[in-house]
């Protein structure tokens, strides 16, 4: 059994890593450690018991609490701050006893009691042995009979170890050009990254990896996400103490819960990890989490698909689909899907969101014709939807205005001529799912790409059912229930999360749809950089990439090709106006993923050289077994004569032969890794190598 309680101490330990936590001698629950596992329980060690430095600095200011409230003479930052109807804003949490759930993922429930006020905190911990990962969540529970309002919910707080200085891994970008990652210094004092924005959002993600002389191989990194498709924050606080603390959750900016008696509060899940092997090992144990724990279908390779938004934007009819869905299918496609602008008034993107059925003029024998024409083709249809949107120019909107989050006394502020329709509305939510199941049982879709493109404004709720700030949490839940009924009544459909490219990647979506849209941005010189940091947290399987015409003049197309093939691959490309001899690039293209997407897909990818900081980059997939790998080499635009760096290979077995395809003689896997191998590659040449274990 990895958990360990005894003496008032409980110890995880998952297969390489260990939490242990305690009841110190003032009765505080504190974190006393997060690290490597060790041999045996005892040797983990005590809980902290500082002592009061002076009138200015507590004891109970200086202990690493598990769950820190505001209460007495506490000022580092707390983990939740509720208020009690009384106006007593002070917390004081007693322990009051434990659980464990004796499973396969085994459990452990701290319970925590305010020595006044009858509300009942308890802590989550999940334990992912195999992963080395741990789920983190917390309940509030209020048993009086008046409500207390929850004005902070955070999911984990955590206490790293005492000693050198941190630096933060964490990920800013923007709509077009997500993903970069940024390393920076812990110093004194507060930093936190987050959303406000009602989605995950382009600008942030919610994910972060602390570390002190860690490497993308080798150090120590504590690293952390959270499972949550709105509004999510991450804070770092390093006390006067030097003690380095971290915290995950929801997003306390403009939030508030009503805690009614009776009616429980769960937060949603943060999932947390240690390693020592650097940030590859750290990515890599997510990556296997997502594919076997998240992915409704789990690790099933994806299908080659053919997108149309680029090609022909909001001007498409049956016809022209099907000449397009004609050419994808001869170069190779196997799912066709048709984006925005089928359904009814959609010519641009002034009209039309809301109203969910087939648009009479483009379709007029409805979606039945094409999507047999499709199928006749030997691919599966798929289609776009916006649920969570409408157009003020709709029939939707005309008869329910009221259904759009806004305050009725402010203007309802457009962005792409659209309004949020208010999806912690169960009626809003019912009406949702009875229009998207009408459209899945009357054809035969295989895969919906859910689409969410714009972010909140006078987030207002008329008439809420607690206190009007809990939107932000009933609106993620309501389009989970949403997305989870119909997932459940059709379970075999493959959804894509995309929210205007990268607006909505976390753990929390990817228990509902199997890839993400990961940018809107499909240059492929861009995308090398936005793929290399979602891959921090994500792994390839759910990333969905399109080659495209973006960039065409300057970008060859098989170098195109290349980029996109490290992940899922797609074509989203007008077909119509490719050359006979782009098409049969593209037909060879698609034919050699086929080949190797097993290994992208399902394997452990490892960044060898990191195209957010070199214009050359290359990076490898090897199946779990070891014995198949592929390496991918870009180089962009380099001034001649370039000094190209030697490409170390890993994740082979180190006795092993292996044959890099394009070298003369197999090496030992320990050759290749050591010695290393060079690849010459002029200006936007890029290359794609088979390796395999002879
Ligand atoms: C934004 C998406 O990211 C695009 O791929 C496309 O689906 C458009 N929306 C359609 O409006």
């Amino acid at each position: 059994m990895p958990i360990h309680a005894a003496n008032s101490g409980w110890v995880l330990e998952t297969s390489q890593t260990a939490y242990a936590i305690g009841l110190n001698a003032a009765g505080l629950l504190a974190q006393r450690y997060w690290g490597a596992r060790l041999p045996y329980p005892g040797d983990y060690p005590d809980p902290l018991n500082p002592v009061e430095r002076t009138s200015f600095d507590s004891s109970a200011h200086m202990t690493p609490e598990e769950y820190p409230g505001y209460s007495a003479l506490r000022f580092t930052d707390p983990a939740f701050l509720v208020s009690f109807s009384d106006g007593v804003r002070d917390v004081v949490l007693i322990y009051k006893d434990y659980s464990v759930i004796d499973t396969a993922k085994p459990e452990l429930i701290l319970r925590l009691q305010d020595a006044h006020y009858p509300l009942t905190i308890e802590l989550h911990y999940r334990l992912h042995e195999a992963y080395d990962l741990i789920e983190r969540w917390v309940t509030f529970e209020n048993s009086g009979e008046t409500p207390v309002l929850i004005k902070r919910a955070f999911s984990a707080k955590l206490t790293l170890p005492q000693g050198d200085h941190y630096f933060l891994s964490h990920m800013y970008g923007r709509h077009l050009d997500e993903y970069h990652i940024q390393k920076e210094p812990l110093v004194p004092g507060l930093k936190h990254v987050e959303s406000r924005r009602l989605t995950t959002s382009h600008h942030s993600a919610p994910w972060f990896a602390a570390s002190q002389n860690a490497q993308e191989f080798s150090g120590e990194v504590w690293f952390g996400t959270l499972a949550w498709s709105g509004n999510w924050k991450i804070s770092a606080e390093v006390t006067e103490f030097a003690s380095t603390r971290i915290s995950i959750g929801l997003n306390d900016w403009d939030f508030a819960w009503k805690l009614m008696p009776g009616q429980p509060f769960t937060t949603p899940a943060a999932v947390i990890g240690y390693t020592q092997d650097g940030f590859h090992a750290a990515s890599r144990t997510l990556h296997d989490y997502v594919r076997n724990e998240l992915l409704p279908h789990g690790p099933q390779p994806h299908k080659v698909l053919y997108n149309s938004w680029e090609a022909t934007l909001f001007n498409i009819d049956e016809a022209s689909q099907a000449e397009l869905a004609e050419i994808a299918a001869r170069i190779g496609a196997e799912l066709f899907v048709m984006d925005d602008g089928w359904f009814h008034g959609r010519l641009s993107d002034n009209a039309g969101l809301g109203d969910w059925w087939p648009d009479e003029v483009k379709f007029p024998r409805g979606l039945g014709g094409l999507i047999q024409k499709v199928n006749d083709l030997g691919m599966e249809f798929g289609l776009w939807v916006e649920p969570e949107m409408v157009n003020p120019n709709s029939d939707l909107y005309r008869t329910h205005p009221e259904w759009v989050i806004h305050f009725p006394t402010r203007a309802r502020t457009e962005a792409r001529q659209q309004l949020i329709l208010n999806f912690g509305r169960p009626e809003v939510q019912n009406y949702m799912i009875a229009v998207l199941d009408k459209i899945l049982r009357e054809n035969n879709i295989a895969f919906v790409k859910w689409d969410m493109n714009r972010n909140v404004s006078e987030p207002g709720w008329e008439n809420a059912p607690g206190d009007p700030r809990e939107l932000w949490v009933r609106y993620v839940y309501g389009v989970y229930r949403v997305w989870s009924t119909l997932r459940e009544r059709f379970p075999r459909v493959i959804w894509q999360s995309c929210s205007g490219g990268g607006g909505r990647a976390d753990f929390g979506i990817l228990r509902l749809a199997d890839q993400i849209w990961i940018s809107d941005n499909t240059e492929a010189i861009a995308r090398l950089s936005i793929q290399e940091g979602f891959s921090q947290f994500l792994p390839a399987i759910t990333m969905e990439a399109w080659v495209t015409d973006w960039g065409r003049d300057l970008v060859p197309l098989e170098f195109r090709f290349h980029v996109s093939m490290c992940g899922s691959l797609g074509v989203g490309g007008n077909l119509l106006e490719w050359s006979p001899a782009e098409r049969d690039l593209a037909a060879r293209c698609i034919q050699l993923y086929k080949e190797i997407r097993s290994i992208i897909q399902l394997g452990d990818q490892y960044r060898l050289i990191s195209p957010q900081k070199s214009e050359f980059s290359a990076l490898m997939y090897v199946n779990k077994e070891k014995t198949r790998g592929v390496l991918f080499v870009f180089r962009v635009v380099m001034p001649d004569p370039a000094n190209l760096p030697v490409i170390y290979l890993k994740g082979l077995q180190p006795e092993a032969l292996y044959r890099v395809e394009g070298f003369d003689r197999p090496r030992s896997g320990k050759a290749w890794m050591e010695a290393g191998i060079k690849i010459e590659l002029k200006n936007l040449q890029s290359k794609v190598l088979k390796i395999e274990q002879i």
